[in-house]
């Protein structure tokens, strides 16, 4: 078929995700991909400056996970989940259970990251109540926060202001401020106190009631690449553990790396008693999650009675095939090259920011590991409906870079194979876009 007929029966069938079709221009037709680049099927390359949705981790279509995937496929594709286990899902689990900290030792696969998260919710509430603890039923988000699609995972992050449609199917959730910093802000103690009052507030009005405490470590990536330091999470784990309740880190995005060490929860020294991951957990190449629990958790789900166990589960939970994938992009992960590429990545990364740092028309320049990002002025007002945004977007997509700025803010976050030659491309790629936006 041709590429105009391909993009008719997409025109005339699809529903693409978070796009407005009226407005939206017609998709790119991605043809193939390959390390950093995307192949349109006019033959235009993309940059992925955003890992595709921030899951992939070695760029696209390494050979290893590819074989990887290929040998699991030509063995056993997929098998039911309860009953049955298999070699691919339990060594993937002790592997990712001896990267974490602490007794984070069990692991309960899903599909993606809203199921992380959701998963982590109904085992807090149930938690809670096997533990024969009543009333310990509410959670505490953090504003900005998103965390996924799914119910629970919208009521989290219910002060994104993504859902505004389906008010009526979320459940309260409490919020508290989100101490956000950037380069050179003298006013983030007095952020993290206030947010850290808040919290104390929370849990003085109502004693014994939250059941746990959920946040995006390091960087709320969706709400705006909003950053907070690890010294504010050190402070946040101790109150949570000092009111009893639970603290849930959603390292759906910060996981595997992105923020320097292999989990934010290690840049904190924290050992939370839930852990949620997926996007880069198979290196971008089949959707999956877990959700990791500390065993003290585990252990309170175990008992002669059915009702006591975690009545939860996917068709496809632990598919062999995502679990081979996660293998081979860990010892991709793990090795020195891997390491190398993601300082690089950083270094470079800062002393970009820093050039850019004295153009007026840019704010907030903030730099996590492999994740740069900063605000971009102009009219039109911040947030994620900023008029600024699909400009940038464009001018970026007409020079070849696969940017998608979050309203007026624009980061990069990149695949960890990224060449030094491919990011100066890139930043200076931003630059232009800026002079040109501001001509
Ligand atoms: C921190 C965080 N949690 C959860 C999710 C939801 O993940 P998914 O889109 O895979 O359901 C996202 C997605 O961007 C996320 O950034």
């Amino acid at each position: 078929m041709s590429p105009e007929q391909l993009l008719a029966l997409d025109a005339r069938h699809v529903w693409h995700p978070f796009t407005q079709a009226a407005a939206a221009r017609p998709p790119i037709l991605a043809a193939s991909a390959k390390g950093a680049s995307i192949t349109a099927a006019d033959g235009r390359t993309y940059l992925d400056l955003v890992s595709s949705w921030w899951v992939n981790l070695h760029g696209h279509g390494h050979p290893a996970i590819a074989a990887a995937i290929a040998q699991q496929a030509a063995t056993m594709e997929q098998v039911i989940f309860a009953d049955f286990t298999h070699a691919p899902a339990a060594e993937l689990a002790a592997r990712v259970a001896a990267l974490l900290p602490g007794d984070l030792d069990r692991v309960f696969y899903s599909d993606d990251g809203s199921t992380a998260v959701e998963v982590a919710m109904k085992l807090s509430l149930q938690f809670w109540s096997n533990r024969g603890i009543a009333g310990r039923d509410l959670f505490v988000g953090f504003e900005g926060g998103y965390h996924g699609d799914t119910v629970g995972a919208m009521s989290a992050g219910h002060s994104s202001g993504f859902f505004s449609a389906w008010k009526g199917m979320l459940f309260p959730v409490e919020t508290v401020p989100f101490p956000a910093t950037w380069d050179g802000d003298d006013a983030v103690a007095a952020k993290e106190a206030a947010s850290l009052d808040a919290l104390d507030r929370l849990f003085a009005a109502k004693p014994g009631r939250v059941a746990a405490v959920l946040i995006e470590p390091l960087i709320q990536g969706a709400g705006g690449m909003r950053m907070c330091r690890p010294a504010f999470l050190a402070a946040l784990a101790e109150r949570v553990r000092a009111e009893g309740a639970l603290l849930i880190f959603d390292e759906v995005m910060t996981g595997f790396g992105r923020t320097g060490p292999i989990f934010a929860c290690q840049k904190a020294g924290i050992v939370p008693d839930l852990v949620c991951l997926s996007k880069g957990l198979t290196g971008g190449f089949l959707a999956m999650a877990l959700t990791v629990a500390r065993e003290e958790i585990y252990r309170e789900f175990l008992g002669p009675d059915l009702d006591r166990a975690f009545l939860h589960g996917h068709s496809y939970t632990a598919n062999p095939l995502g679990c081979a994938a996660g293998l081979a992009s860990l010892d991709l992960l793990l090795s020195d090259a891997c390491s190398a590429r993601r300082a690089a990545i950083e270094a470079i990364h800062r002393a970009r920011l820093d050039d850019l740092a004295t153009r007026a028309d840019i704010s907030r320049t903030r730099l996590c590991g492999t994740i740069a990002a900063f605000d971009v002025g102009g009219s039109g007002g911040s947030g994620y409906g900023a008029a600024i945004g699909p400009r940038l977007k464009a001018a970026a997509f007409d020079r070849g870079l696969l940017l998608r700025p979050l309203g007026n803010v624009l980061y990069l976050l990149p695949p960890y194979c990224l060449s030094d030659e491919e990011l100066h491309r890139a930043w200076d790629g931003i630059g232009q876009i800026l002079a040109e936006l501001a001509g």
